[in-house]
């Protein structure tokens, strides 16, 4: 069986490959533009899995190009769409930007999933589409609230597009994945997040601080309600995601669905504080962290963690990395990139 993997060069998609050809017996094929991420990765996915995939350099937004790789693979059987910009404060920046890529890039997958008659979608949405929640732990009918940002914004009109498309497209299936905080990389340190930009998330600052290319981590707040006073996420190992993909594309390919498009959380369950987070990775780097404590960062929400019961039930998933692993696997990438001088 083959499978298209849009954006197979970026961050989650290259660990989803891996996942697959550790795990299926499925032919990958992969479309990137590099635009986030850089063709060396599929070196990376080859020294881990031993295996060369097809690629290919396309940028979604264009049409033909896109059309071109399905009459070239007449035989793909399922999508997974991650290719898309994801920093948020980027698109609060650059609105357009987000809106033209992310927006577009979908239209041109839903409008060849139907012409090229292909069952199976796997759409990568966000739990920022919950905004700032009411209730804990987020399950998936939680009510959406306005996104806080258009990278937001596109997650939540794209899990909207993808609904609308299924409802008149009989026979075709989908699933939109909610990531909540994905962080790591592959277990051997061998592949992990390479940003062209300065890190946005948590995990790569603390990494950075601790090999030196940051100068000093900066705690946005210990001022909330909660245990210690810092933020509480629900960070989710980046292998876990990827498992969590395969699972959901099985699940499509071989079962009778209970709805044609479902939306799913992906996270841990379990809300963890800043200080917690540093605090684990002071563990298994056995270094010591220079951080400070500053002010709030705007937009932050206090806590926000998954119910992830439905991914339990109708995938048979469960995450299988704790907070050690992901800060472990994190630590081990940022030494080899290092070492090659990144
Ligand atoms: C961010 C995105 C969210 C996206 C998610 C997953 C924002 C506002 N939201 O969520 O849409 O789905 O990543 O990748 O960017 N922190 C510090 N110091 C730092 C960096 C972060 O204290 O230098 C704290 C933050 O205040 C937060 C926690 O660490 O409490 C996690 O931050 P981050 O990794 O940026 O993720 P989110 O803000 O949860």
């Amino acid at each position: 069986m083959k499978i298209l993997i849009t954006g197979g060069a970026g961050y989650i998609g290259s660990q989803t490959i891996i996942e697959i050809i550790e795990n299926t017996d499925w032919e990958v094929i992969s479309i990137d533009n590099y635009s986030n991420s850089s063709e060396n990765t599929y070196s990376r996915i080859k020294e881990i899995t031993g295996k060369d995939i097809k690629y290919y350099d396309v940028d979604l937004r264009n049409l033909s190009e896109t059309e071109s790789v399905f009459n070239e693979n007449p035989d793909i059987e399922g999508i997974i769409h991650f290719a898309a910009f994801k920093a948020v404060g980027e698109s609060v920046d650059n609105p357009l930007m987000y809106y033209d890529n992310n927006i577009n890039s979908l239209n041109n997958i839903l409008k060849c999933q139907t012409k090229f008659n292909i069952p199976s979608l796997i759409f990568s949405s966000s739990c920022s589409v919950y905004g700032n929640v009411e209730e804990l732990p987020v399950t998936e009918n939680s009510k959406l609230s306005k996104s806080e940002s258009p990278y937001a914004y596109t997650k939540q009109i794209g899990e909207v597009m993808v609904d609308d498309f299924i409802k008149v497209n009989q026979g075709l299936k989908a699933i939109s994945l909610r990531y909540f905080n994905p962080v790591g990389s592959h277990i051997s340190g061998l592949n992990g997040e390479l940003s062209s930009t300065k890190p946005n998330n948590l995990v790569p600052f603390i990494t950075q601080t601790a090999i030196g290319k940051l100068d000093c981590l900066t705690v946005f707040g210990n001022d909330y309600a909660t245990k210690d006073g810092t933020c509480i996420r629900d960070y989710i190992h980046v292998s876990d995601i990827a498992n969590a993909h395969v699972l959901a594309l099985q699940y499509l390919l071989t079962k009778d669905v209970e709805k044609p498009h479902d939306i799913i959380n992906l996270g841990t369950g379990v809300g963890v504080t800043v200080l917690e987070a540093i605090n684990a990775f002071e563990k298994v780097s056995n270094k010591k962290l220079n951080y400070k404590i500053g002010n709030r960062r705007e937009g932050d929400v206090a806590a926000i963690y998954a119910n992830n019961e439905k991914a339990q039930k109708i995938l048979k998933w469960s995450p299988k990395m704790n907070l050690d692993d992901m800060m472990l696997s994190a630590w081990k990438w940022e030494q080899k990139l290092s070492e090659n001088n990144f």
